[in-house]
Order: C-alpha cells, then sequence, then structure tokens
C-alpha cells in the first residue's frame, strides 16, 4: 500500500467494511491494524493519539479530556456508534475538533431489545440449553415463561431507539408507557403511549427497557430503590449501556426474588469479567453487546463513520455529530 506523505492519518478501532475503508483511503492513511474495540487503553492511545487527525473508534475507548489535548493534530473522533459517552464532547468542542456519531441502527437495536424481551420472557435460552443437554420436556415447570402479548411494557427513555420499540411493541398488542426528561406528545399521538413518572413506569410496567444515554444523571438510575418498586413478575432489559443500571443491586434483585428476570446486553465494565456472579444466574439472559450487529447495520454505520470523517478532513461538516 503506497503511503502518501502529507495525507492525513486515521486511525480505526471499530470493524469498518471494506467499501468504508475504501473510501477512506482516497483522502487519508488509515491505520487498521490496533487492537479492536475495547482493547486499547488510555496510557496506549496517549501513546499514538498525537500522530492522527482522525480516529473511529468503539464505545470504550477513553476519549477524556487528556487524550483529546495530547490529539494535537485531531480534527475527528467519529464514533462508529451513537452513544458518545466515552468521549469528552466538551473537551473535543473547545479544541474545535467534531464528534460525530452514526445515528443508523435505531431498528436494529430495537430488534435486539425485542428479541431479549422475548427470550428473557419465554425463557428461550434456558430451554435451549436444556435441550443441547439431551433433555427434552415439554412441560417442564423451569421454563414456563410469562406471556408478552398484552402485558404493560415501560420504556424509560424515548428517543429514537425507545421509540423504535413502541411501534414494536404495538405489534404484540402492549400498552407501552414511557417515562423521559422530556414529554414527547407527538409520539404519544403517534404511537399511542401514554406518559408516566419514574415511579408509575416502575410499579405499573411489567417489562421495563432502558433507552437513555449515559450521562452523570443516568448513571446507577436503577439501583435498590427502583428495583423493589417493580412488579415481582417484571423483566428488566438494557440494552443501553451497563453503569446505567447499578449492576450488584441487580443481582441482588434477582437472587432474591425482587424482579423476575432480566435480559442484558450491556454491562457495568466491557467486557465484562468472566466470572460477573450476574452471569450465573439462570433467570438472566446475556448477550455481549450485540445490538447494532448485522450485516446491514453494521454496513450503514461503517459508511457513515466514514463519511463523516471524510467530510471533516476535507473541510467539512459531518453528516451527523454532536456539540455536548
Ligand atoms: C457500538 C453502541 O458502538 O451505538 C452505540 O452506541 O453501543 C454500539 O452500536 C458498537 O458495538 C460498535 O462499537
Amino acid at each position: 500500500m503506497s503511503v502518501h506523505k502529507g495525507n492525513p492519518r486515521v486511525m480505526v478501532t471499530s470493524t469498518l467494511h471494506e467499501d468504508a475503508l475504501k473510501k477512506l483511503r482516497e483522502v487519508a492513511d488509515v491505520k487498521t491494524d490496533l487492537p479492536r474495540q475495547l482493547a486499547l487503553s488510555k496510557p496506549e492511545l496517549l501513546k499514538i493519539i498525537g500522530e492522527y487527525t482522525g480516529a473511529i473508534i468503539g464505545p470504550s475507548e477513553p476519549f477524556d479530556k487528556d487524550l483529546i489535548a495530547a490529539g494535537k493534530q485531531l480534527k475527528v473522533i467519529s464514533r462508529f456508534g451513537v452513544g458518545y459517552d466515552n468521549v469528552d464532547v466538551r473537551a473535543a468542542v473547545e479544541r474545535g475538533i467534531y464528534v460525530t456519531v452514526t445515528p443508523v441502527l435505531s431498528e436494529t437495536v430495537a430488534d435486539l431489545t425485542f428479541a431479549l424481551i422475548l427470550a428473557t420472557s419465554r425463557k428461550i435460552p434456558q430451554a435451549y440449553n436444556y435441550m443441547r443437554d439431551k433433555k427434552w420436556g415439554i412441560e417442564r415447570q423451569p421454563y414456563i415463561g410469562m406471556d408478552v402479548t398484552g402485558k404493560t411494557l415501560g420504556i424509560m427513555g424515548l428517543g429514537r431507539i425507545g421509540s423504535m420499540v413502541a411501534k414494536r411493541a404495538k405489534g404484540f398488542d402492549m400498552a407501552v408507557l414511557y417515562y423521559d426528561v422530556i414529554r414527547n406528545k407527538k409520539a404519544e399521538e403517534e404511537l399511542g403511549l401514554k406518559y408516566v413518572s419514574m415511579d408509575g413506569l416502575l410499579s405499573e410496567a411489567d417489562i421495563i427497557t432502558i433507552h437513555t444515554p449515559l450521562t452523570a444523571k443516568t448513571t446507577a438510575l436503577i439501583g435498590e430503590g427502583e428495583l423493589k418498586r417493580m412488579k415481582k413478575t417484571a423483566i428488566l432489559i438494557n440494552t443501553s449501556r451497563g453503569p446505567v443500571i447499578d449492576e450488584k443491586a441487580v443481582y441482588k434483585a434477582l437472587k432474591e426474588g425482587w424482579i423476575a428476570g432480566a435480559g442484558l446486553d450491556v454491562f457495568e465494565k466491557e467486557p465484562t469479567d468472566p466470572n460477573n456472579p450476574i452471569l450465573s444466574l439462570d433467570n438472566v439472559v446475556y448477550t455481549p453487546h450485540i445490538a447494532s450487529s448485522t450485516v446491514e447495520c453494521r454496513y450503514r454505520m461503517s459508511m457513515v463513520s466514514a463519511d463523516n470523517t471524510i467530510r471533516v478532513l476535507k473541510g467539512e461538516k459531518p453528516l451527523y455529530y454532536v456539540t455536548s
């Protein structure tokens, strides 16, 4: 591969589609042979960040104040995703660095959310494991699940993804409640939703699904107090960010039967410790942060994160960026 002297350099820690890399290579020298998402620590990043004009990154590399200050040539931090809690946006904006995102994954994340709702309610992985163990039991008590159709769904955070989950819930004849700091009357009318307080959501919903971004205000939003207010038969789903729930409290709630089950795609620390006790519980269904992992969605994310980066390198405004 020819390296053009003077070309901007872009580091990529996400798995971008080859079509996106090709477009990027037309305008930049692209470094892809770095440890993939989650693996690059702050000290490792500090050593290399000064060489790059652009960085296309995953959900966990810590782009904090220090790292951003060390990125002397940095013009764009391109999140391969929509969550940007690992980036100090204010520090970036102060230095004139764009922080871009790829809001092309809502349906895909909503699909996985619904898959977890169904898998947790109907105990699909538990039944699968049972059969894998060469057993069979149509009427086995442990696998008797809970109906999803007709139940009350509580959506915490009615943004793009929360709304898509609401849309799916309608197909299951569910009553849909939501709580958000901002009330969205248009969505209420269009999707037939009911706005409730946080307390109302906790006490009335059969299934609670979290779709808030991770901020100082949403950290440990669901702790012991909240879990105790939920129905004993309720199920908690989280496809947003791990720290929005207090994992130790959820473990206790599941073990002691304050709630019936949980479906988790995200964890307080990622990758989570394989010995994390929550993984050993029978009433938890979990996946390793795969909500946007489909061929189609990853293609869209690849093209948009590359486009965002290329635009900034060309001195143009990116397609999607955040300022706070
Ligand atoms: C990840 C996500 O970015 O969009 C987000 O914020 O959490 C995910 O889509 C994805 O795992 C790629 O790193």
